[in-house]
């Protein structure tokens, strides 16, 4: 059994991932900031945890912590409030977790990113390209950090129910990939730790979850 603590928790992505680890045996940590979302985060078979990254420090989130064999950093801004709360969310915020992951010894760090072409070929917003850069910023943060981390940048992420199938690769074409399989992909490497120190794209495919990441293991 593993427990893993997750950060953006009641995000679309965070929720997917909770209930595939309650199914599988695990533990999933879920840190979220409404109080409205507690209920359904325990209906999907988590531990809520309430915290907002705007308002913890490293103490205090390492504390939260503290007992979970591998952090998953799947918040983000979301593109609300400019600019200003994507360098808090998806910049600071990463940086605060990796520092909090450290100081609780959790050694494992899963980081959701972005896909390096995402908006390319299309005029994109000052926020959209502020986003980018930043997403881009905390892979190098994480990278430089002697965590024992991954880095999973997924293309467009869609609604549409996952097949259990992706395209995995050090660099592969953009394309969309349903929110399930990305939360499959965070639980095959939570259970796949040799998988490790390695950027990973993610598209839809045709390969098996577990079967497309066995060339990084
Ligand atoms: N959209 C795409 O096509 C795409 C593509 C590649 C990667 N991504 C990345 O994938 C990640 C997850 O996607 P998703 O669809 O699961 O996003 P999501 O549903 O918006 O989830 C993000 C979570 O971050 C949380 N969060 C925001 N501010 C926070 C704060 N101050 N303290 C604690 N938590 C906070 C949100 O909390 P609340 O629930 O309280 O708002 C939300 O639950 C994002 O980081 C995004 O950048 C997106």
């Amino acid at each position: 059994m593993t427990q893993a603590f997750i950060i953006g928790g009641a995000g679309k992505i965070g929720r997917r991932l909770a209930q595939q680890l309650h199914a599988r045996g695990h533990r999933a940590l879920s840190l979220y900031r409404a109080p409205e979302q507690a209920a359904e985060l325990h209906q999907l078979g988590a531990t809520p945890v309430q915290g907002n990254l705007l308002e913890l420090d490293e103490a205090a989130l390492a504390e939260l912590m503290t007992g979970s064999d591998v952090v998953v950093f799947t918040a983000g801004a979301g593109g609300k409030g400019g600019p200003e709360m994507t360098n808090a969310i998806d910049g600071r915020g990463l940086e605060l977790a990796v520092a909090a992951a450290r100081r609780a010894n959790v050694r494992r760090f899963l980081l959701v990113s972005a896909f390096p072409e995402a908006g390319r070929g299309r005029q994109v917003s000052d926020t959209f390209e502020n986003y980018m850069a930043v997403k881009k910023q905390a892979d190098v943060h994480l990278a430089q950090s002697d965590l024992d981390w991954v880095i999973l940048r997924p293309g467009t992420l869609v609604d549409v129910e996952g097949t259990g199938r992706v395209h995995a690769g050090l660099a592969i074409p953009y394309g969309n990939v349903p929110r399930d399989d990305v939360a499959a992909t965070l639980l095959a490497l939570i259970e796949k730790p040799a998988v490790s120190r390695v950027i990973i794209e993610l598209t839809e495919g045709n390969t098996p979850v577990r079967e497309a990441l066995e060339p990084f293991a």
